[in-house]
């Protein structure tokens, strides 16, 4: 994850290529049931900035100043209805739309392999890319005006890396293998 950008905009193939390979995601029931909201360019990211920083100190002592110059933005929205709806088709036979029948819930799950891709896609392209928490639902919401029953699940900054600060969280180091792997039985 790279948290400092160069301004420089992204080319329109390159936008379109990332767009692409996040819709080529697997997803439960071919629900594809993930919206991307896409922000280009200082108008559009700062709007973005302006409505998930609660207030203007709180973005001007963020610690990552550099990951406002991201020149793309895309937000990753899972739709539970989309499943509930799909899985009561009847090919899948569920008899109703009740959540209660879902073990996990692959609304988010596929939303979250489409924003795997796209980060995936950046990184090969040369990129830079952060998956990062989008705070302030409600006033994200009201910003862009997205539908009731699409959460946003995070966000990708996008761009050309300048040099940056690892997150702090890097110091914990990698599981080791024997910790995470289970091999033949647990
Ligand atoms: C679900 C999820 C949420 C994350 N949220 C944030 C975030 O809000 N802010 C941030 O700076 N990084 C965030 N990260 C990035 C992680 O801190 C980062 O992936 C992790 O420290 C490993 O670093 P690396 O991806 O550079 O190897 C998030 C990553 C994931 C998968």
């Amino acid at each position: 994850m790279v948290r400092n950008f160069d301004q420089r905009p992204l080319s329109r193939e390159v936008v379109e290529r990332i767009l692409a390979n996040g819709r080529r995601a697997p997803s439960a029931g071919f629900t594809q049931g993930w919206a991307f909201l896409v922000l280009e360019g200082p108008e559009e990211t700062s709007r973005f900035w302006d409505a998930t920083f609660a207030s203007p100190e709180a973005r001007a002592s963020f610690r990552w100043q550099g990951l406002f110059a991201a020149p793309l933005l895309i937000v990753c929205l899972s739709h539970k209805d989309a499943y509930l709806d799909r899985y009561a088709e009847p090919d899948k036979g569920q008899v109703d739309r009740d959540e209660q029948r879902w073990k996990v819930p692959y609304w988010d799950v596929d939303a979250g392999f489409a924003a795997m891709l796209m980060l995936l896609t950046a990184v090969d392209l040369g990129l830079g890319a952060l998956f990062f928490a989008v705070s302030e639902h409600d006033r994200f919401r009201a910003a862009f005006d997205v539908p009731d029953g699409y959460t946003p699940l995070g966000a990708l900054a996008i761009g050309h890396p300048l040099p940056d600060e690892p997150s702090r969280s890097l110091a914990r180091g990698w599981r080791p293998s024997d910790a995470v792997v289970h091999r033949g039985r647990w």
